[in-house]
């Protein structure tokens, strides 16, 4: 497109504030900018305008809204334990012959954690200082030897820690991985927008471009390459979790099973709440379709209903864990555009004024739009939801202190090896109150699940008190 037809396209859609900077331009910026503005579905822009700037949507929420049905953590009945059973046993095979991918959505930065460099680089584990990506790459390893099987891994960045990300694992050797089976792929951006509905620029050559939110990735994930890729290794499940949570059980047998038998297209595990407001979405029932209301848009007299026995109506939360069957993904990024609905949050967003010089805004003054991976629900015909216990799965980092904080999390991470050492007889120092009196950290290159500790236990050596204790079957 040369600069006329660029100008009477944004014309039409009141956007041609765009290209106020063109005649300071080199030819290189041009090209950057026009490349932006070509790469942006105009249309599809133009409605979101309409619906999420002008007349911003109101969640309107049935009225008859119900929570969604959920498998329990631990088998109810002896029906259920024989079911449970012969699902593991499933989800085992499939596992070993190859059938399963691992998917990890790491497009966000560490900011928000004094980490100014992608999230799964974080520093975590609380002996060895591992990051989390080499927490998981080490399980992936672990896992791959358990099954005598390759696990591929994609994992999805943005385009701001894209570079530094495949670094990361360069410098490291990928922690043992074969690098042909890691595959990033990098996530759409898309444009903020004013208050009053005009797109903002960067620099007198670029759009003010924030990630698309960890719904992109489905778009990634066919636009990348990464969905034929499976395709050809056979792969027909995906297990997706979020780069934040160090404690994922990323390769669970008893969960792909439940999702493989139920013949699921989408699976999600599911979390007790800890309390009506905690910061998880809500697994409800819309028409009959599995949904989640995130936790900001839960009305809270909602959130705080309970039944007759007194638990909470709505007591089942996300920790962002997932499968998909391939095919479902396949499907959802066929011939068609997807169209996941977007959610708006108002940010502050530097920006360009018309005289060219950058401001940096006091008030939030623009939207940005993102679409999120749990929309993906209500379109699979069948969804098993799995209760799991969050002491065993679920420490997020997400600040520097408190709730979800590196703090919280070396702690969690601390009991649940705890635990499993004391489930396999290893003796584990305790003070009066029962808290861990030590610091303990299971190598996940040695240990995905107890299992793998009650099966090596002649070869660990017990945690000593107050000292801080790596436990690998290496030392
Ligand atoms: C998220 C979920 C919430 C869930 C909780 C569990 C959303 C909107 N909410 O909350 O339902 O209960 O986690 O911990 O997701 N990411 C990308 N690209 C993006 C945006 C995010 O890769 O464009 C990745 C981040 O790296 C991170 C994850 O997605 O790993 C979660 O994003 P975040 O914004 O931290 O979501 P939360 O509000 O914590």
């Amino acid at each position: 497109m040369d600069y006329q037809q660029l100008y009477e396209h944004l014309s039409s859609y009141g956007q041609e504030h765009l290209l106020d900077f063109w005649p300071r331009l080199d030819e290189q910026s041009r090209q950057r900018l026009t490349q932006q503005l070509s790469s942006i579905n105009w249309e599809m822009m133009h409605e979101c305008i309409k619906n999420y700037i002008q007349e911003p949507p109101i969640t309107e929420l049935p009225p008859d809204l119900q929570p969604a049905p959920s498998f329990p953590s631990e088998p109810e009945d002896e029906e259920q334990e024989a079911f449970y059973e012969a699902a593991e046993e499933e989800g085992c095979d499939l596992i070993a012959d190859g059938k399963v991918a691992g998917f990890t959505v790491a497009g966000g930065q560490g900011t928000r954690l004094g980490h100014n460099a992608p999230k799964g680089t974080l520093p975590i584990s609380p002996v060895r200082n591992k990051s989390l990506f080499q927490l998981f790459a080490e399980g992936v390893v672990r896992t791959q030897e358990k099954y005598c099987t390759e696990i591929p891994w994609y994992i999805m960045t943005s385009p701001a820690n894209d570079e530094p990300t495949r670094l990361f694992f360069q410098e490291n050797d990928y922690f043992g991985l074969d690098p042909d089976n890691v595959m990033f792929l990098t996530q759409g951006m898309l444009p903020a927008i004013s208050l009053d509905g005009k797109l903002l620029l960067s620099a007198p050559d670029s759009l003010a471009l924030s990630p698309d939110g960890h719904g992109g990735c489905l778009k990634a994930l066919k636009e990348s390459g990464a969905l034929a890729d499976m395709g050809q290794r056979g792969i027909e499940h995906i297990s997706y979790w979020q780069v934040d949570n160090p404690l994922v059980h990323m390769f669970d047998p008893l969960f792909i099973g439940l999702h493989a038998r139920m013949e699921a297209e989408m699976s999600c595990r599911g979390l007790i709440k800890n309390d009506p407001l905690e910061k998880l979405g809500n697994f409800c029932l819309i028409d009959d379709r599995v949904t989640v209301i995130e936790y900001s848009d839960m009305p809270e007299d909602l959130a705080r209903m309970t039944d007759e026995s007194g638990e909470l109506v709505f007591r089942v939360g996300s920790p962002a864990i997932h499968l998909f069957q391939l095919s479902f993904v396949e499907k959802l990024t066929g011939d068609n555009e997807l169209t996941l609905p977007f959610h708006r949050a108002v940010k502050k967003v530097p920006y360009l004024d018309d005289r060219g010089r950058l401001i940096e805004p006091n008030e939030p003054n623009a939207v940005k739009l993102e679409t999120f991976i749990f929309d993906a629900l209500p379109l699979a015909e069948e969804v098993v939801i799995l209760e799991v216990d969050r002491q065993e799965q679920f420490a997020p980092v997400k600040q520097k202190t408190g709730t979800d904080s590196i703090e919280s999390c070396h702690r969690l991470m601390n009991e649940r090896a705890a635990r499993w050492l004391e489930e396999a007889g290893v003796p584990v120092p305790r003070k009066q109150d029962g808290s861990v009196n030590c610091t303990i950290e299971l190598s996940p290159r040695d240990f995905v699940d107890p299992e793998d500790v009650r099966d090596n236990v002649s070869k660990i050596k017990p945690p000593q008190p107050e000292e801080e204790n790596y436990i690998s079957l290496e030392n």
